[in-house]
């Protein structure tokens, strides 16, 4: 007889088909450990991701085409399997649409969430790895950004649904001794699997720098724009941490281990804790894909913050977990994914 902790554990990844879920979901394949199962409602992704994913991992995935608006989808998936944990990546992420629409985010982003923890406790799953941003942060108070920064005074809708969301859990693990829940704190994630084969398809204009700068560099667009260049900062514009997605990844899969031990409800930051200027990334686009990126200087961007990168420490001593690639490694693989797929999963 096989020892139970030695069977693989099915793993729900909601919004797996997406930019972020498509890379944990391609790391959990390749742990033993592990066997995810996705559910995804394919608004913002492409199911020849999903395929993708299964010829780079020799896998089948389970997949799903669920809404998570309505409970009884999940309620059919949960049926399925005996799940271990949920990863839940799913939700909408257009910072400027939330300003325009602020209650579609608050309707979707905070109710598949609310649907998905009562799913949970219907069928006794109380480990839980929760999407959140360094948007909660806000403006921040000091520099690098610890978990002890205080949260909560986003600019926008979509920053709030985070901070809303966090706090949700957060009750919940007060009352829910048994849970354990942890919120990952993305930085700026960029870059793409080094395949080429899976990466970030955005629709129409891009409204993150890195898409746009690779977009500019494979021709679909004519110039990049510097959104401010009078902030305090070393050459007066936007400081970022931005980490490869596949390090991103990673840290999901060595978060789980911490959803094994009794942890209540605690919060990691995911990022390097080093800084990109604009300027610096425009450049350092350049030099990986070898093309001139033309650019204009513009205002600031409505909302934004100078400088924002985060205190690794949590991260690295409680989870063992560390952002190892570099600039120009997010730039090559970021390069790589638009050059073979210069209309995104679209040409396939
Ligand atoms: P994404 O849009 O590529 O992935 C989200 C996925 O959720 C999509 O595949 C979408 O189809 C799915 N989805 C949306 N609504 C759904 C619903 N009602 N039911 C089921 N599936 C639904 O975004 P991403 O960049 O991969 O982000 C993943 C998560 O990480 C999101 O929660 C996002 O807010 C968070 N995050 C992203 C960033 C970033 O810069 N990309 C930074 C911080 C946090
Ligand atoms: C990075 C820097 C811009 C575009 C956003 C969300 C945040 C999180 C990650 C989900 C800034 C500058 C940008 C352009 C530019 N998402 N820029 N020209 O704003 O740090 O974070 O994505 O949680 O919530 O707000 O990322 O990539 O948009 O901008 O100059 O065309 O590049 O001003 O300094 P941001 P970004």
């Amino acid at each position: 007889r096989g020892h139970e902790e030695d069977e693989p554990k099915f793993v729900l990844v909601t919004g797996g088909a997406g930019y972020i879920g498509s890379h944990v979901v391609l790391e959990l394949l390749k742990d033993y450990r592990y066997v995810p199962v996705v559910v995804d409602n394919l608004d913002n992704s492409h199911p020849e991701c999903l395929h993708r994913i299964e010829a780079l991992s020799g896998k089948k995935v389970p997949f799903y085409p669920v809404d998570m608006m309505y409970k009884d989808g999940l309620r059919e998936v949960f049926k399925k399997y005996n799940f271990s944990s949920a990863i839940h990546l799913a939700g909408l992420k257009a910072v400027g649409e939330s300003v325009e629409n602020p209650m579609k985010y608050y309707r979707v982003n905070i109710g598949i969430a609310l649907n998905l923890v009562e799913v949970m406790k219907e069928f006794g799953v109380g480990k839980l790895l929760f999407s959140s941003s360094a948007t909660v942060y806000g403006t921040p108070k000091y520099l690098p950004l610890d978990e002890n920064h205080e949260t909560g005074a986003c600019s926008n809708p979509y920053g709030k649904t985070k901070f809303f969301i966090e706090e949700m859990l957060k009750d919940l693990s007060q009352v829910e001794n048994d849970w354990n829940i942890v919120l990952l704190r993305y930085f700026n994630p960029i870059g793409a699997h080094e395949s080429g084969e899976i990466g970030e398809d955005p629709n129409g204009i891009p409204a993150n720098l890195m898409p746009f700068l690779t977009q500019v560099a494979v021709g679909k667009r004519k110039e990049a724009k510097v959104f401010g260049t009078d902030y305090a900062t070393r050459d007066g514009t936007g400081l970022r941490d931005y980490i490869h997605v596949v390090d991103l990844a990673q840290g999901h899969v060595a978060a789980l281990a911490k959803l094994e031990e009794k942890c209540g409800c605690r919060a990691y930051n995911l990022g390097t804790g080093k800084s990109v200027s604009v300027l610096e990334m425009i450049a350092a686009v350049e030099k990986a894909s070898g093309k001139k990126i033309p650019y204009v200087l513009c205002h600031r961007r409505e909302g934004d913050v100078g400088e924002m990168y985060c205190d690794t420490t949590k991260a690295e001593t409680e989870l063992k977990w560390k952002a190892t690639r570099s600039l120009d490694q997010m730039c090559a693989d970021s390069w790589n994914w638009q050059r073979k797929n210069p209309t995104g999963y679209k040409t396939a």
